[in-house]
């Protein structure tokens, strides 16, 4: 198909490698046959990922901390020095906290604001000079919460919100130069990320009540591959009776 490309051979950074949808994008973009860069703070998890990859010889593990600007400079160095080139990155490290404004504690806005958005303001700075070199791809992971108001977690909506600017922005400025830009906003995903009441999605939700990380990493590998002409602007994916909690 002439609008289909394949994926081999592309060296891509992805943030929050360590587990869920990072981890499963990883695992998906190495079957691919990518070369990839896993990031996150939790270096033996990253190893422990390298391990069960085909591709092992094509994988760097670079602990990061994506709040700290030094960490995230020397992360995307080491990735083009060892690689070469950097044709991806898949922006998913996230955090989320709950709770209302009124009692809401400066360290929770701070780790929030500080991975959502620098974080991925950092990765995304460090990581355009190669990207727009190989006129590769950028996919942002934000949330239904970047489309919508949120009660429980305006915090967190609003840094999702953000991320969603932030994308559709990058695209405005560097899809004229060859980037393809794509923002995936997922409602739950079974993950270890807390719900409300502090289990997982992953305890939460059976398998088939909402989405899988797989699923994700399928949508965030079809993404990649549409031809050099266009871009996936931006993908919504909901548990079907979503909306049903609002009207
Ligand atoms: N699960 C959902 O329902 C859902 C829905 C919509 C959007 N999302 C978004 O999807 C993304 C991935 O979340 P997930 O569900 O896969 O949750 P997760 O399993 O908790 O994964 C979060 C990842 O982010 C990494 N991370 C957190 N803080 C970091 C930091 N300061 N520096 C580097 N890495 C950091 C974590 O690694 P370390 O702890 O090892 O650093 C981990 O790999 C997030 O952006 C989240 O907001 C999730």
């Amino acid at each position: 198909m002439p609008y289909e490309r394949h994926l081999e051979g592309k060296t891509a950074i992805i943030t929050g490698a360590s587990s869920g949808i990072g981890k499963e994008i990883s695992l998906k973009l190495g079957e691919e046959g990518c070369k990839l860069v896993i990031c996150a703070r939790s270096e033996n998890k990253l190893k422990t990922l390298k391990d069960k990859l085909d591709n092992k010889m094509d994988v760097l593990v670079v602990p990061t901390d994506v709040r700290v600007e030094e960490q995230v400079k020397t992360m995307v160095q080491d990735a083009a020095k060892y690689f070469g080139d950097i044709d991806i990155l898949i922006n998913n490290a996230g955090v989320i906290r709950y709770g209302e404004i009124e009692h809401f504690s400066t360290e929770d806005y701070k780790t929030v604001m500080e991975t959502n958005v620098d974080g991925t303001f950092y990765v995304t700075r460090e990581a355009l000079p190669y990207i727009k070199k190989r006129k590769g791809n950028i996919v942002f992971v934000g949330s239904f919460d970047s489309n919508h108001p949120r009660s429980l977690n305006p915090i967190y909506a609003a840094s999702k919100w953000w991320v969603k600017g932030f994308a559709h922005s990058i695209e405005a400025v560097f899809g004229q130069e060859g980037v393809g830009v794509t923002l995936i906003n997922p409602s739950e995903v079974r993950t270890g990320i807390p719900a409300e009441d502090g289990l997982s999605y992953k305890e939460k939700f059976k398998e088939g009540e909402v989405i899988e990380p797989e699923e994700i990493a399928e949508i965030v590998a079809f993404s990649l591959k549409r031809s050099a002409s266009t871009t996936l602007s931006q993908i919504d994916i909901y548990r079907r009776n979503k909306l049903s909690d609002f009207f």
